[in-house]
């Protein structure tokens, strides 16, 4: 039984997230070692559920910059209409490929494609889109690595160069089993790609619409405006301080002076400490160990987040 507080930063976070503590996603069956097994830098990566929930927000900023990934979004998402469920699903992608069976995550994997198969339209300028064009899967499945890893580096532990190129090279394996073309490597790939696509992002009228939605969404605790507005713009700030300073000048969502920096960096810090006391290894991953160990999936992990609800 979990105590109050836990239950509480439990049920808020998978309120937002999902709960991703499925056993027949993650617990089986017996000693399958999934798409990237357990002693892959992935596993340790994405274990920490501080890491993606801090770099979550600057991943998705940094996808929608490109006006096609925006167009869309803004055209074909519900993310307006149903964030939580979006939220969850987009969250749900990276735990699934990573530790669920190689069965779910293939399965997960082909759905999704499914779905880009029905994405396409016009942008604002007149340019077509297709979510299925391999450089626009390559650029969103490369926004997420790069967020993670920056946090990881700064929150868990640092990386060194060669576990970089370990972890962006286990993850090429989901981005191309997902649709993308040409996507980074290695650490030093990832600069290059990130130089290569820089001319091409940029803000317009639908991403100032989605900015405005990530300031005003119902997730979160329920504060007062403009307490909520605020704590939202610190986190995204947060967030965003994980990635090159152009990037919050390019999205306007830097940090202001020495005082917005150092309570988005409070903000982190609490965030990721109330995290990982609240979860200590996930669900889906305590289930995917028990998976490749042949072992009976751990119901603990199941009960204590079915009890936050
Ligand atoms: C590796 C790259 C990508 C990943 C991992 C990804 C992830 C996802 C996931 C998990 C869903 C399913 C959401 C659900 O079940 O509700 C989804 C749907 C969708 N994706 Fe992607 N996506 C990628 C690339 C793109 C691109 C390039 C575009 C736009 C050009 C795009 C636009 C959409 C749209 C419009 C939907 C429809 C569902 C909705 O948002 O309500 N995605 N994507």
């Amino acid at each position: 039984m979990l105590d109050p507080v836990k239950q509480r930063i439990v049920a808020d976070h998978t309120a937002i997230t999902g709960r991703h503590d499925e056993p027949d996603i993650y617990g089986e069956p017996p000693d399958d070692p999934g798409l990237l097994g357990p002693d892959s830098i992935s596993w340790e990566i994405h274990g920490d559920i501080a890491s993606l929930a801090i770099a979550g927000p600057a991943a998705i900023v940094m996808e929608i910059m490109h006006p096609s990934v925006m167009a869309g979004v803004h055209d074909m998402s519900s993310y307006r209409e149903d964030p939580f469920r979006r939220a969850r699903n987009t969250a749900g992608y990276v735990v699934t490929t990573t530790f669920a069976s190689t069965a779910r995550a293939e399965s997960e994997i082909a759905r999704v494609r499914r779905m880009h198969e029905r994405v396409n339209g016009v942008r604002p300028d007149g340019e077509p889109y297709e979510a299925i064009d391999p450089d626009l899967i390559g650029w969103v499945h490369t926004c997420i690595p790069w967020a993670v890893m920056a946090a990881f580096d700064r929150y868990c532990r640092p990386l060194s160069t060669d576990e970089r190129d370990r972890y962006l090279a286990e993850q090429a394996i989901i981005g191309r089993l997902g649709g993308a073309g040409d996507i980074p490597e290695t650490y030093a790939d990832l600069q290059d790609y990130i130089e290569r696509f820089r001319p091409h992002l940029a803000v317009n009228e639908q991403t100032r619409t989605f900015f405005e939605f990530l300031l005003t969404a119902p997730f979160g605790p329920k504060l007062p405006e403009p307490l909520a507005r605020r704590l939202k713009l610190l986190t995204v700030q947060g967030s965003m301080s994980l990635l090159p300073a152009w990037t919050g000048e390019l999205t306007g969502l830097r940090t202001g002076g020495p005082l917005d920096r150092t309570a988005a960096e409070v903000s982190l810090q609490l965030n990721v400490r109330a995290l990982r006391w609240a979860f200590g290894t996930p669900a889906y991953k305590a289930l995917a160990l028990a998976r490749v160990r042949g072992e009976a999936a751990p119901t603990v992990a199941t009960d204590a987040l079915a009890a936050a609800f």
